[in-house]
């Protein structure tokens, strides 16, 4: 098989580690098929789904229902967190070995996962095995509710480091006593990058991630987007998000909460509105044209998009380009312009809030384990040629 790749450039698959597929139970949002077809036109050849589906993931029973539902249909590789309850301590423990980490909600979120007691999150966090991270979602309830309420207003401006702080604090300080890996799933602010700057200069073993929303979008955005902008945590002030790219060094993985709902879904009344937008598709296009406008260095997006995320979640095959690994391989071309548009979005709910953004760079082709799986705007990839990633032992 030759490959033309004449002007192109070629980039390391990136591995999204926080998507939400919804499947089960949501499939009118997602389901594995449009979800990881929306991956791979993103350049994502493996994505680790989030557990609040319905029924949550957060029994053997309901992780193995869930491998056997989505394997015929998965069109890049994938991997699963485990979602903690108020009583699935031992459980959760049992199948630490077949999933990529748990992932604990101290906030609630979409779905009904919750675990805000201290009893129930000290005994996962002592008992879940120390070396495979927990990633929190670390807002706080009473926030949650402040921004819910209010959305995206000046009153977010008074109080921003509030949402996150409380939960942040007490996950750091457990993780802390009893020595384990913690990732803090998206933060937002800078007063959660210090906190987490200065836990690891502590030796706190803590990672965290950010997102293309944050990143990108602040909560002027939201104004424009109305409930399209809704989500939690919520877009943030612009000075908040330029200590997102200040504070990179501090920042381990980027993903994107890909968390789709459909436009009828966010067109109701604000607070019945659900929280949470499209990304797996375009988080690697906005990185891409954010190296290309000399935003940050192209090695520094693989960093987080690739390295860290297989090394902190243990995915034995992945990582970047390099010996003895997947030939997961995205072509671009770094020349081409294009807009992006609710047209391309492959996500069933058809809609991303950077329709509009132009973008530089041009994904071209698309190699999962060396198959070629998605060329000119075309996936090839037949429903089921994706594989759960193999984790290395700890
Ligand atoms: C996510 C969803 O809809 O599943 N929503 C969101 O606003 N981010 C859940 C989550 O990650 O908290
Ligand atoms: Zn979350
Ligand atoms: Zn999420």
């Amino acid at each position: 098989q030759v490959i033309e790749a004449e002007g192109m450039m070629v980039l390391p698959g990136f591995i999204d580690s926080h998507v939400h597929f919804r499947d089960p139970g949501g499939t009118h949002k997602e389901d594995f098929l449009s979800g990881t077809r929306a991956a791979l036109a993103g350049g994502v050849t493996t994505i680790l789904d989030m557990p609040n589906t319905q029924p949550p993931t957060d029994s053997r029973a309901h992780l193995q229902e869930k491998m056997a539902l989505v394997a015929p249909k998965a069109v890049v590789d994938y991997g699963f967190y485990f979602g903690a309850t108020d009583n699935n301590i031992e459980e959760a423990a049992s199948v630490a070995d077949q999933v990529a980490a748990m992932k604990l909600y101290m906030g609630s979120s979409t779905g009904s996962l919750l675990v805000t007691e201290f009893s129930p999150i000290f005994r996962h966090f002592s008992t879940f095995p120390l070396d495979k991270p927990i990633a929190v979602h670390a807002e706080d309830e009473q926030s949650l509710l402040y921004f819910g309420a209010q959305g995206s207003t000046e009153h977010n401006r008074a109080r921003p480091p509030l949402s996150a702080q409380i939960a942040l604090s007490r996950a750091l300080a457990i993780a802390e006593k009893v020595g384990r890996r913690l990732h803090i799933a998206h933060t937002t602010t800078q007063r959660e990058l210090e906190l987490i700057q200065e836990a690891k200069q502590k030796g706190v073993r803590v990672t965290c991630e950010v997102t293309p929303l944050h990143l990108f979008l602040t909560e002027a955005d939201q104004q424009r987007l109305g409930n399209f902008g809704k989500v939690n945590p919520p877009l943030r002030s612009k000075s908040d998000q330029e200590a997102l790219w200040r504070y990179f060094d501090v920042i381990d993985t980027i993903g994107t909460d890909h968390a789709p709902h459909t436009k009828e879904e966010k067109m109701q009344p604000y607070q019945k509105a659900p929280s949470g937008m499209t990304g797996v598709q375009t988080m690697l296009p906005l990185l891409f044209n954010a190296a290309q406008e000399g935003r940050i260095a192209l090695n520094e997006i693989i960093k987080r998009c690739v390295t860290n995320p297989a090394r902190i979640f243990g995915l034995q095959d992945k990582g970047a380009l390099e010996v003895g690994k997947d030939a997961d391989i995205v072509l671009i071309d770094p020349q081409q312009l294009y807009e992006i548009s609710n047209e391309q979005v492959l996500s069933k709910c058809g809609w991303t809030p950077f329709a509009g953004t132009k973008i530089k760079g041009k994904i071209q082709r698309v190699f999962v384990r060396g198959q070629l799986a998605f060329e000119h705007d075309i996936c090839l990839a037949r429903p089921g040629s994706g594989r759960p990633v193999r984790y290395t032992s700890r």
